[in-house]
């Protein structure tokens, strides 16, 4: 395929270059199974509303930008999913980002601007971006180790805060990492910051929040457990066809916005520009799924997982699962099958996610290739 951007441009066969791409991302839906995204999307009636430049500037919930109104979507997709998280929304600062590592990065920052001198912990089953996150704040990254089951040893961070007294702490704790699933306890690492003094909690729950919501026996996850700031991904469980994510932060305590004339807004985002497509993907995918719609979604997968489970039991394999968690965790196998199902691997493991485009029957063949 010849991509070269030439002197004098070229016609109109060049959208067919893209659809290729796209025919081919299709195709893989079917054997796609070990990454947490959502690849049952269709939002092609949006096609037709490709002519205007979606761009939204400045905090959604505070004021707004006088030329541009498209910040209503977007308040409503903050709202929602701020109930969803357990927060007053009267009393929530949100907004939508470009996905999953941002809104660790504004998080960790209202983190950081509230305690100046306060090291960053986090599991090392955390996703990678988050050391990167400390060095660009000039944190001290303290990484702490993790159980069998994914989640933060609490003993360990515990010892970890003992040995950093008084200098507070702002903590990451993740609700479903990225291999396993891993679930952090909110109450746990509350009192094992205990010894560190003043805290931030934010909890990074790109995929496993929504899940939690919803699973039975839910763990606590959201602002109503503790939480001062909560990273959800759009990409992931909601399913949108570019990345995107919503971060949530207590309004409280998020400083004071800059306030940008020549844009009239205010403004507490990390970028300037933003995209205004990405809130109304995500409120036209919110407002067709519904609280109940999303509910059904989770168990679906939930479903699909413990099937998952079950098979591959019956393969010989010995996996495991957290039980409010899409992930399944099983032995390696051959690296042409990882390959063959885009299986997600962790040194000795691999993972099936049971995301909303995965199937019984795409369980049924990846067990079948590996008997
Ligand atoms: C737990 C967790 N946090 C953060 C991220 C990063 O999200 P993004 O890729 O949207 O930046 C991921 C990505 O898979 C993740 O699993």
């Amino acid at each position: 395929m010849d991509l070269a951007v030439t002197a004098d441009g070229t016609g109109p066969g060049d959208l067919d270059l893209v659809r290729e791409q796209r025919n081919r991302q299709r195709g893989r839906r079917g054997a796609f199974l070990g990454y947490p995204v959502n690849m049952d999307v269709d939002y092609r009636a949006f096609g037709e509303l490709l002519d205007v430049l979606w761009i939204t500037v400045g905090d959604p919930s505070r004021g707004y930008h006088a030329r541009l109104d498209l910040q209503p979507f977007e308040r409503e997709v903050v709202r929602f999913l701020a109930g969803v998280a357990g927060a007053d929304s009267s009393r929530t600062y949100g907004y939508v980002t470009s996905g999953g590592s941002e809104n660790n990065l504004f998080g960790i920052h209202v983190g950081r601007e509230r305690l100046p001198d306060a090291p960053l912990y986090y599991s090392t089953t955390a996703h990678y971006t988050v050391e990167r996150t400390a060095r660009l704040l000039r944190m001290e990254p303290v990484p702490v180790a993790s159980t069998r089951d994914g989640s933060i040893d609490l003993a360990a961070l515990r010892a970890a805060c003992e040995r950093r007294p008084g200098r507070g702490a702002v903590v990451v704790a993740t609700v479903g990492t990225t291999v396993a699933g891993g679930i952090d306890s909110l109450p746990g690492v509350l009192r094992a910051v205990e010894p560190a003094g003043e805290h931030h909690l934010h909890v990074d729950a790109a995929l496993g929040g929504l899940v939690a919501a919803f699973a039975p026996n839910p763990p606590g996850w959201g602002f109503d457990a503790g939480a001062d700031s909560v990273a959800i991904s759009g990409h992931k469980l909601i399913g949108t066809p570019v990345p995107c994510g919503v971060v949530l932060a207590r309004a409280e305590l998020v400083g004071t916005p800059a306030e940008v004339e020549y844009l009239s807004a205010e403004d507490s985002t990390l970028a300037c520009s933003r995209s205004a497509l990405a809130p109304a993907l995500l409120w036209y995918a919110l407002r067709r799924l519904g609280h109940r719609g999303l509910a059904a979604r989770v168990h679906r997968c939930l479903d699909t997982a413990a099937y998952a489970v079950d098979r591959l039991e019956a393969a010989g394999f010995r996996p495991w699962r957290n039980p409010a968690s899409v992930n399944v965790v099983f032995e390696r196998p051959a690296e042409h099958l990882c390959r063959r199902w885009r299986l997600s691997t962790s040194g000795p493991v691999a993972q099936v996610i049971a995301m909303p485009h995965v199937t019984r029957a795409m369980i049924d063949g990846l067990v079948a290739d590996l008997r």
